[in-house]
């Protein structure tokens, strides 16, 4: 079965470095690995300093990358239907609401490049598909699409099904609108089977497992801690915490990063909090842009050492949320108060639940046990709520939410 990597994480942290880097090692492992770039800003060819297409390249042995471009992709698979959505959008009756909710429908370009994933995990050519993906906010909006995409069947199959076969000359006489013909209701089909496909293919824990990026640095510290919360909310495993840019000892020796030491501590300390317990990995700073094989390859080294890159390094999802209905058969369970209006299970290998402290901060929730504490930046739909009960069932933590105050 094709192995799914996909790397996340805010502009400039290193993820098409590291996405190039994790291929290229584990072409030299064996695999027949495809790279590709999601990201409209590309530099994948940049990382291997190499000009790449559309479509997969053969760079190295057993190793093709690809930069996905926005306009072969959209004629590729909605070519049809945006030239009925461009009439449609012409013509004079249309309703301007309806317009406007149509043309923000969020990143066809990038669900476009999001479409290759499926087309190389089922191609049967590739043991890995290596995704470097947009950065973390665009990504996720991009990988709830099938939620908008829902929106479509909604309101325009309806459309199209009422106007189709015999009621369609007749509409014709009475209304001058552009009526979608079968080509594109079959486009637009499949494109919504496909996106289901592509998510199904995300989710599936045994197949895909999404890694952040992240730096030593505050913000950037910030984006990936959002990051991981929309991962868990989605349902997304992810498996890797993968820390970049972390300066050697080296740096710090009478330099002119000394003052930044304590800093980077602090930093890599509140990492593995946060994150914990995805793994987190390290890769330093080097001295050097990395361009070409040699400097991935030595990136890789630094990340991996001698381990097999494609390994799932977590197998569980940390969190889950699910909204909890009175009288809920599955929630014969006395323990829940009843005003529970969402519960939040957490994976917390390291705690019992005696000894432990849980609070609400703002956005936060904190968790202490002894010398261990965990924030979690709590999904917006737990944010202030009341937390009504908490109990620990093997590893896992039960929270319950009651209903906002009004
Ligand atoms: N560990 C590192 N050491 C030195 N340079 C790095 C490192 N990681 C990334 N870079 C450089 O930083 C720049 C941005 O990296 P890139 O991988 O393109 O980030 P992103 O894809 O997240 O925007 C590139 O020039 C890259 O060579
Ligand atoms: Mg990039």
């Amino acid at each position: 079965m094709t192995r799914v990597i996909l790397y996340t994480g805010k502009g400039g942290v290193g993820k098409t470095s590291i996405a190039a880097a994790t291929a290229l090692a584990a072409s030299r492992r064996g695999l027949r690995t495809v790279v590709l770039s999601t990201d409209s800003a590309h530099s994948l060819g940049d990382s291997f300093d190499l000009e790449l297409t559309p479509e997969p390249t053969l760079i190295a042995e057993r190793l093709w990358a690809q930069e996905c471009d926005v306009y072969f992709n959209m004629e590729k698979y909605w070519g049809t239907v945006q030239r009925w959505m461009e009439s449609l959008l012409a013509w004079e009756g249309f309703n301007r609401a309806l317009a406007d909710e149509m043309v923000v429908l969020p990143g066809m370009d990038e669900l476009a490049s999001l479409l290759w994933i499926l087309e190389h995990q089922r191609s049967g050519q590739y043991d890995l598909v290596v995704v470097d993906c947009a950065p973390t906010a665009e990504t996720f909006r991009l990988l709830s699409f099938p939620e908008a995409g829902r929106w479509w069947l909604e309101k325009i199959f309806p459309v199209s099904r009422r106007v189709s076969g015999l009621a369609r000359p007749l509409l014709k006489r009475l209304t001058s609108m552009p009526l979608p013909d079968d080509s594109v209701f079959e486009a637009t089909r499949d494109l919504m089977a496909r996106i289901e496909e592509i998510q199904a293919v995300l989710a599936d824990p045994t197949t895909t497992s999404v890694r952040l990026v992240t730096n030593p640095e505050r913000m950037v510290i910030k984006e990936t801690q959002r990051a991981y919360t929309l991962l868990g909310l989605y349902g997304y495993l992810a498996d890797l915490v993968v820390c970049n840019r972390v300066l050697p000892a080296e740096a710090f020796e009478g330099s002119y990063f000394a003052a930044r030491a304590a800093d980077q501590e602090r930093y890599l300390a509140q990492i593995d909090d946060l994150f914990s317990p995805v793994p987190l990995k390290f890769a330093r700073q080097f001295d050097r842009e990395l361009v070409g094989f040699d400097a991935l390859a030595a990136l890789a080294e630094s990340l991996f050492g001698d381990e097999d890159p494609t390994q799932f390094y977590y197998d569980r999802p940390p969190f889950q949320v699910r909204s909890v209905t009175p009288g809920d058969a599955s929630d014969a369970d006395s323990a829940v108060p009843e005003a529970t209006q969402y519960e939040l299970k957490l994976t917390i290998p390291f705690v019992e639940r005696e000894g432990l402290e849980l609070v609400t901060v703002g956005e936060e929730l904190v968790l202490e046990a002894g010398r261990h504490r965990r924030n979690m930046l709590l999904p917006r739909v737990l944010q202030s709520r009341p937390v009504l009960g908490a109990r620990m069932r093997g590893g896992t933590l039960h929270v319950w939410f009651g209903g906002r105050d009004r």
